[in-house]
């Protein structure tokens, strides 16, 4: 007994050695941490219990039988994130550049399986050279299996990137199927071709960071959502990430206790919005102020910044937020900011998160760069994602809410449970002038009628009263009271039951 006990302590060492002090040393020296040093910080301390420690490859090409390191260049297991159970695997770049081989999938594989099963999320954290060279097909095999599980997991339980190094080539496409993907600045970066391949093929001259770094995917691509400066800086905004987010499609969104009195009173939002509706004003200032102690957590802040996404909670309980911000392009919709919100709502949909709609909206953003882009396959994203959602919906205008965009914006017609405006409110087909323009279009000559026609048109339909006296609007509500109606609303819909027909799965336009 004494021998084999001193034989489990000798693997484990080996397995906690990774590649040795030399590569560990390199690890740190390109200001990474290790495999286990990163579950340290992610994990509860003393809650991580691993699995497949002693799991080796099965390759014997190119000198790969005298080379094996236990559990074979990734640690997986699962442990606890502030009480909450979480699955994890985390790749070891000391261990064969934390390539990816046969063995190693099934590590990964065997994590997600579990996680799908009892219910609570699986989150990666990754660093690795791609496909296990020497193993060849086999382990692309590998990535096959893990993705077909990261499609089969979509929807039942959260699943979050944390890409920590490289992730190149085929490899992206795992990330890419999860729902949330965070990077590291300077050590991280996400291609399907690397800056070589790119110089022969269209003989750009690129930067791997410039190419795929954090920066770039987080405000160019939108592929990730968040850009942290370093290991530590992600791994603790996870932890906080991983708070908001219910364990599984199962599970009621986690509460936590708030002094924050639901019925607080913020006088400072009834000068919000400016006099002169052109004026831009910040909408995140709305949000801060009615959230439980102006805790929101924001996602691709700074991609298709004319409209915000991300989680807040309303007296304990995490709701998804989604807002158009007037002082980026107007809070016009647009191709980015569509799908942005659309793949975040579709999110809360599946997750039971109830979502909040701030709108603020003067249309889609016009031009031939949004037509020939797509704008209306992309609109129709986010249209469809709102429509589709049975989750409870509550919708505060507080301003423009002009012509398709109205409709889009989780307006009562698209199912919208509880659908507030301010007294600032404008729901119309268009603004004023526009309308004007259009309608009266033999009087452009004479600037004194216009501008009476445009009153005329301001007093009749820029304002929320039209929409109220139809029921599209439940109560014209003052700013200040904002954070208590919709705590009421939320409070009043916690049982909220509604199901769409059945079908094998929707066709949303993609
Ligand atoms: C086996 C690998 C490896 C790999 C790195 N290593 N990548 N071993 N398979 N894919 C090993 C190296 O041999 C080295 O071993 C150690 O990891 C560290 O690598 P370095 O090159 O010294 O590190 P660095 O200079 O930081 O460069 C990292 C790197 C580079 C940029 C990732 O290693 C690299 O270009 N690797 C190959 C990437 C690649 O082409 N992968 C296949 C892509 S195709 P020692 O013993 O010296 O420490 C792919 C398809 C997936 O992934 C398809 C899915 C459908």
């Amino acid at each position: 007994m004494q021998e084999i006990l001193q034989q489990l302590e000798e693997k484990r060492a080996a397995a906690r050695a990774g590649g040795g002090a030399r590569r560990v040393a390199a690890q740190h020296g390109k200001g990474k941490l290790t495999a286990r040093e990163r579950l340290d910080v992610l994990l509860d301390e003393g809650s991580f219990e691993e699995w497949d420690m002693f799991v080796e490859h099965r390759s014997a090409d190119f000198g790969m039988a005298d080379q094996k390191i236990p559990g074979d260049g990734v640690v997986t297991g699962h442990g606890t994130i502030n009480g909450r159970l979480v699955f994890v695997f985390s790749q070891d770049f000391t261990v064969f550049g934390g390539s990816l081989s046969e063995a190693h999938a099934e590590k990964i594989c065997k994590i997600m399986d579990q996680a799908t099963q009892v219910g609570a999320p699986v989150i990666g954290l990754n660093d690795s050279g791609g496909a296990r060279i020497q193993e060849g097909v086999a382990s692309l095999a590998g990535y096959a299996e893990v993705f077909q599980r990261n499609v089969l997991a979509s929807g039942v339980v959260p699943q979050i990137s944390l890409i920590m190094g490289p992730c190149a080539g085929g490899a992206v496409y795992s990330p890419a199927m999860t729902d949330f993907i965070f990077m590291v600045k300077d050590s991280s970066y996400m291609f399907v071709t690397g800056p070589e391949v790119v110089k022969t093929v269209t003989h750009e001259t690129v930067t791997q960071e410039e190419l795929g770094g954090a920066v770039t995917h987080t405000t160019r691509s939108g592929v990730a959502d968040l850009a942290f400066e370093n290991d530590i800086e992600a791994l603790l905004q996870l932890r906080r990430f991983i708070d908001f987010l219910p364990a599984s499609n199962r599970a009621a969104p986690p509460t936590r206790p708030t002094e924050d009195d639901p019925e607080r009173v913020e006088a400072s939002l009834d000068t919000l919005v400016p006099a002169n509706p052109n004026r831009p004003y910040d909408m995140k200032e709305l949000i801060l102020k009615i959230v439980d102690e102006g805790d929101f957590f924001e996602l691709q802040p700074e991609y298709a910044r004319n409209i915000i996404t991300g989680f807040a909670r309303m007296e304990g309980s995490t709701v998804g937020i989604v807002a158009n911000q007037p002082l980026v392009l107007a809070g016009c919709l647009d191709i980015d900011s569509a799908k942005k919100a659309a793949r975040f709502v579709r999110f809360c949909d599946c997750f039971n998160i109830p979502i909040l709609t701030f709108v603020d909206v003067p249309g889609f953003l016009p031009g031939t760069a949004q037509e020939y882009g797509g704008i209306i396959k992309h609109g129709a994203k986010l249209l469809f994602a709102f429509a589709e959602a049975t989750v409870p919906k509550v919708t505060v205008i507080t301003r423009k809410a002009y012509g398709g965009a109205y409709d889009v914006m989780s307006s009562k017609h698209l199912r919208g449970d509880v659908n507030y405006a301010w007294p600032s409110a404008e729901i119309a087909v268009m603004g004023p002038k526009g309308a004007v323009e259009i309608i009266f279009r033999g009087d452009l000559g004479d600037p004194a009628k216009i501008e009476a026609r445009t009153e005329e048109y301001r007093q009749k339909f820029a304002n929320p009263f039209v929409a109220g006296s139809r029921g599209f609007i439940d109560d014209v509500i003052r700013p200040r009271s904002t954070r208590r109606r919709i705590c009421r609303a939320l409070a009043m819909l916690r049982q909220k039951k509604l199901d769409n027909p059945w079908k094998k799965h929707d066709n949303i336009p993609l």
